[in-house]
């Protein structure tokens, strides 16, 4: 069972609370060639978005991980706030990235501790698709529109890519769990109704993976 306190699978939970699941997530991302791609392109694409932008006053990277994209962040703000349900990644993030232009707290993404419009841009990646209901999944993405001033960075597994697609075969006809998806319509949706407005929406790549970079932008002032 999954709800807000524990909204995904706890084993995974546990895995990134322990140093060696923190540390193992850290060194897939140097050692492991699908990592170090989807890394590569997730940054283009971040430094794509962050052009249309221009630099901010402050980010708020929930949740940071190990802080696999703090400089790239950093770069782009005076104040980098970086948050986590995992104490373990906060501190490891800490102790490689410093308190420089950078403040760290452990909070989950389901509850953000900051007032409606407190940050100027929320940046997500790869949380969504470890939430195990469209209701929490929903939830999250309410919770980073409500925080963020200008803009919200978000990643999700879309319904619609071709590995989602072949995925939903394989639940027909060999039992594998479904993906936690969400149709890219829904997002638009959802951002809508919460004052934004989608601006792009890049599949990291077509093949082989079926997450999706969106970036929205608050509507009115
Ligand atoms: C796949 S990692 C992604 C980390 C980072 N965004 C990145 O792309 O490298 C997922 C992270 O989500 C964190 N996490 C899990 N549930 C969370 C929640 N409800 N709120 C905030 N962080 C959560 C985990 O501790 C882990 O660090």
């Amino acid at each position: 069972m999954t709800n807000l306190h524990s909204p995904m699978q706890p084993s995974k939970l546990q895995n990134y609370n322990s140093t060696r699941g923190a540390e193992a997530y850290k060194a897939d991302y140097r050692n492991k060639l699908h990592r170090k791609w989807s890394d590569q392109r997730e940054r283009a694409l971040l430094r794509a978005y962050f052009a249309e932008l221009g630099s901010v006053d402050t980010i708020l990277d929930l949740p940071c991980g190990h802080g696999r994209l703090s400089d790239l962040l950093k770069e782009r703000c005076r104040h980098l706030i970086e948050a986590d349900w995992s104490f373990t990644m906060v501190q490891l993030n800490q102790r490689d990235h410093g308190t420089d232009g950078r403040g760290y707290f452990r909070a989950t993404a389901l509850e953000i501790p900051l007032a409606d419009r407190s940050v100027d841009v929320v940046v997500s990646f790869r949380l969504s698709h470890h939430l195990e209901s469209q209701e929490l999944r929903e939830r999250h993405l309410r919770e980073l529109f409500r925080v963020a001033r200008k803009a919200v960075i978000v990643t999700w597994f879309s319904a619609t890519s071709l590995k989602n697609l072949l995925r939903e075969l394989r639940v027909k006809l060999v039992g594998k769990k479904p993906k936690n998806v969400l149709r890219n319509a829904r997002v638009r949706a959802l951002a809508e109704q919460c004052g934004f407005t989608q601006r792009l929406a890049k599949p990291l790549f077509r093949i082989g993976s079926g997450h999706v970079l969106g970036l929205f932008v608050r509507s009115a002032p």
